[in-house]
């Protein structure tokens, strides 16, 4: 049975569904127990035993815990481990990252491991290193594993995270409630939860940190929308208050670097409702298990060391598992293990196809093909007119958005004009008309769909309206210059200078998520202002 796992990179959690992850939680479980007992047959069913099988670090960021435990898992491998010396290599001379990793790939390595501040750097590297291998006539294209980029996601913690929570319920995939306490917002690892935890069938989460260190709307959405119930607190106080705590604490560490002077000014203040303390013990329920991602702050643990020899303490094997699962996860990636796995429809992606574009049938109604638009005082004879312009907005936002649209669609230069007016029910809508002979092309089409999406477009010949089209939001808008994603953390961001074309998906609620960084925007953010 072909490996469905072999070449796979791990950008994001979602980059392996539910139940590939549940397959791979198995493995490690299999695996953990070989080496634990010395059992060296089931051991070498996991080994790739190649030395000539490449993996690179490539560690922009500090590191201890994702960095050792990759090149310990790596040697299990008997595998090639190279790292590179980034405080000296020639990225700091300006060489681009596709730059540095097309040629790592070419110096027959097969996997890279990369942790970066930049969010999205591994799928950018691993389309781009994708068409390299092929341009070279490369045997392999490269896989990437995403060790942490930015404040995005850190799957193989999530993975390693999601592992030790099972170990500790009898790999029970049922439910979980666990509660994420520390600095949510800037903490990469309980992002990677909103959709990491969907492994589990039911999921109760409790987020407690001060609003200033509180998760970022945009991830609690996707929480909500994964059927998650979600609970707020301000302080580990409040939430004991309740009398309705979880047995599964994860704490994380305030990430003093990613904040700026204002927060740093009351981080004693933050630390404080983070932190647990002696006096909350006799509130907890039995059985209660505390983890962390680590590291620790050795002045300011949010988890005092007092506690490491209590029966709390998870984090210390969940930093074991770290390795574990990361031996599996290259043993998956480099076909060794898999072969076994059966898929199931939801491994499929969605990647919708839809039609948001519609052409109205005029002939069955002559009525609507003559209706008169002006062009000032005068009837338009030719040209087209875009109409039903963010209705229901403000006079202003239309007026603010038909500018927008008019630049996108190169028709600042024509004659003609626009204007808001208000409907029988009320609302307002924009409509913008330009006299003229105008043929579209279907990119012209998508880029009015991308910009004005829910307009009609009339396209008027001698006085009659020859074509006219509906536009609904497109699932995807890429493939144009002129757009960008709006984080300065994202590889696709203008300022990184990496030249990444921007992509985005509508997400559920009708807005864009980037594909690189996952930052949600509205329709009207994603273009580059104009001048
Ligand atoms: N949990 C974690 O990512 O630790 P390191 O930063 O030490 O790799």
């Amino acid at each position: 049975m072909a490996n469905v796992f072999k070449g796979r990179s791990l950008n994001v959690i979602e980059d392996f569904s539910i139940n590939e992850r549940r397959y791979l939680f198995k493995k490690v479980m299999e695996l953990k127990n070989a080496v634990v007992s010395g059992d060296e047959q089931t051991m070498a069913k996991f080994r790739i035993d190649d030395p000539d099988f490449g993996m690179y670090e490539v560690f922009l960021e500090d590191s201890t815990r994702t960095k050792e435990s990759f090149r310990n898992a790596a040697k299990f491998h008997h595998a090639k481990v190279s790292e590179l010396l980034c405080s000296s290599s020639s990225i700091n001379k300006g060489e681009s990252f596709a730059d540095t990793f097309n040629m790592l790939s070419g110096y027959s390595n097969r996997i890279f491991i990369v942790r970066s501040k930049v969010e999205g750097l591994t799928k950018w590297l691993s389309e781009e290193c994708g068409e390299y291998a092929v341009r070279n006539g490369l045997p392999y294209k490269p896989a990437f594993i995403n060790a942490g980029d930015g404040k995005h996601e850190h799957p193989t913690q999530e993975l390693l995270d999601e592992f030790t929570f099972l170990e500790d319920q009898n790999m029970d995939f049922s439910h979980i409630h666990l509660a994420l306490v520390g600095d949510l917002y800037h903490g990469r690892t309980v992002h990677s939860k909103a959709d990491g935890l969907k492994v589990f069938d039911k999921v109760k989460v409790d987020l407690i940190a001060p609003e200033e260190l509180m998760m970022p709307e945009n991830y609690i959405e996707i929480m909500r929308e994964n059927g998650f119930e979600v609970r707020i607190f301000s302080s580990i106080a409040d939430y004991l208050a309740s009398n309705d705590t979880a047995k599964m604490w994860y704490f994380t560490r305030p990430q003093l670097e990613r904040m700026g002077e204002r927060i740093l000014q009351k981080q004693d203040m933050l630390r404080d409702a983070i932190t647990f303390k002696e006096q909350f013990l006799p509130y907890l329920q039995s059985g209660t298990k505390f983890y962390h991602p680590l590291p620790r702050h050795k002045e300011h643990p949010t988890i005092p060391t007092f506690l490491d020899k209590t029966e709390l303490n998870g984090w210390e094997r969940q930093a074991i598992n770290g390795m574990y699962v990361r031996m599996v996860l290259l043993g998956l990636i480099a076909g060794k293990v898999g072969s076994d796995y059966e898929g199931c429809e939801e491994d499929a992606k969605d990647y919708r196809s839809e039609e948001y574009i519609i052409s109205v049938d005029l002939s069955d109604n002559e009525a609507k093909s003559k209706k008169n638009y002006s062009e000032g005082v005068r009837p338009l004879e030719n040209g087209i007119v875009i109409d039903h312009i963010c209705k229901g907005d403000s006079p202003s936002e239309i007026r603010s958005h038909m500018r927008l649209i008019s630049s996108v669609l190169n028709l600042d230069e024509s004659k003609g004009g626009e204007w808001v007016s208000r409907g029988s029910d009320g609302q307002y809508k924009g409509i913008i008309f330009r006299p003229g002979n105008y043929e579209l092309s279907r990119k012209d089409l998508k880029r009015l769909a991308a910009v004005a999406p829910h307009c009609t477009l009339n396209i008027i010949k001698n006085s009659k309206v020859e074509s006219k089209f509906r536009t609904h939001m497109p699932p995807r808008i890429y493939n144009f210059s002129d757009l960008s994603c709006k984080n300065e953390a994202c590889i696709s961001n203008p300022c990184n200078g990496e030249g990444v074309p921007a992509v985005f998906f509508r997400t559920q609620d009708d807005k864009y998520r980037c594909a690189y960084c996952g930052k949600v925007h509205s329709f009207k953010e994603i273009w580059n202002k104009r001048s």
